[in-house]
């Protein structure tokens, strides 16, 4: 894992929004998150130090790795992704690499597509990132404080590989999604929508022959190009979905929630993680949180939870682990591994 040196609690966003430490802490569980280096630091660059650390503790070299998974939804470019630009920075071989806009749960999807290349024997050593800077794209005024004050910055990555040992590694996952709510917690614009799937004016255009819809003044000055979301209903959905695809998960392997060591869900919002910690009757020392201290991370969070955990001893040989993410789109998943 990697997060930037910069803590920013919520003391200090108070000096940019109406809004208060009691507030965030009581919503959210956030103490603190942190934001990289405005121009040091790019979302490809926080997931190649992840990446570092994930290599060296494999015992392999950028050379030998041969496919690359990226997931983020604050890229450095449109296009093209940061798959590219890491294999670049790595100095990797000319491998193949895949960005995943999945979001919250980029990670269980990046870390899905992986598994079936390794299943099928395509790739033997796939680095599977996920990173974001949402500190460069987040509304710091009091309009924007719904979403601004639960993002943070961050990266984790991890090496998959083949293993010979039965019932070990990554035993299963499992991918939804529901589109129907897909404009609750979104970024509309820039894109090429022109208004067209809800009615809506979620974009204002220049007057312009041609062209200039994709990115117009008009967007900027009525501040169009910033997260969106309807956080109570992210809630509702993200308590029915997560204990669901745990289930599933567990169902799958026929496995109890009591034989989990460790759950470690996507860092959306303390509450969150607390519901679903109750439904599934866990033991506080089954789930793991850390989102008081970075935020939410999006496609980082989970790879972030899951290093610390490690680090901590909190992950252990022989011992299951199921990973669980809901977020934007909605699009939610689940993955159970023996680590
Ligand atoms: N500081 C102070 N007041 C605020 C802030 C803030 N940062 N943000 C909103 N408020 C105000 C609102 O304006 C509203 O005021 P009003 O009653 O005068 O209109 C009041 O607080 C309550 O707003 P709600 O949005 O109803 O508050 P809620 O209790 O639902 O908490 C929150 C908001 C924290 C966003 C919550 O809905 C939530 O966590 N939802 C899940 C969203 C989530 O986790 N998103 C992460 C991305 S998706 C994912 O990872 C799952």
């Amino acid at each position: 894992m990697y997060v930037p040196k910069n803590i920013v609690t919520n003391h200090h966003l108070m000096k940019y929004m109406d809004t208060s430490d009691e507030w965030i802490q009581e919503r959210t569980g956030i103490k603190e998150r942190r934001y990289a280096d405005r121009t040091g630091e790019t979302t490809t660059t926080m997931g190649v130090e992840a990446a570092k650390i994930a290599l060296e503790r494999a015992g392999i070299t950028p050379g030998d790795i041969d496919f690359i998974v990226f997931a983020t939804l604050s890229p450095d470019y449109y296009f093209p992704g940061c798959g590219v630009l890491l294999q670049r920075a790595m100095k990797m071989k000319e491998i193949g690499a895949l960005d995943v806009r999945n979001q919250c749960s980029g990670f269980i999807y990046a870390l899905s597509v992986a598994d079936q290349f390794i299943r099928t024997g395509t790739y033997k050593n796939i680095l599977v990132v996920g990173s974001e800077k949402h500190s460069f794209g987040l509304d710091f005024s009091t309009r924007g404080r719904n979403v601004s004050v639960i993002f943070g910055d961050g990266a984790g990555a991890v090496v998959l590989q083949p293993t010979e040992e039965d019932n070990r590694g990554l035993l299963s996952t499992h991918l939804h999604s529901d589109g129907e709510s897909a404009e609750i917690l979104a970024m509309f614009n820039p894109g090429t929508h022109a208004n067209h799937w809800t009615g809506e004016q979620l974009a204002d255009f220049d007057d312009a022959e041609m062209g200039e819809m994709f990115f117009s003044h008009a967007m900027i000055d009525k501040a169009q190009v910033f997260p969106n979301m309807d956080g109570p209903a992210v809630f509702k959905k993200a308590v029915e979905k997560f204990p669901e695809v745990i289930m599933e998960a567990l169902n799958h392997n026929g496995l109890q929630a009591s034989d989990l060591k460790l759950l470690i869900p996507h860092q959306a919002n303390l509450r969150i993680a607390q519901f679903v910690q109750q439904k599934l009757k866990l033991k506080d020392d089954q789930v793991y949180n850390n989102i008081q201290k970075y935020g939410n991370t999006t496609a980082a969070s989970i790879p972030i939870a899951l290093c610390e955990a490690w680090e901590a001893g909190r992950v252990k040989d022989g011992e299951l682990v199921c990973l669980a993410a809901f977020g934007s789109g909605f699009t939610w998943g689940s993955a159970v591994l023996r680590w």
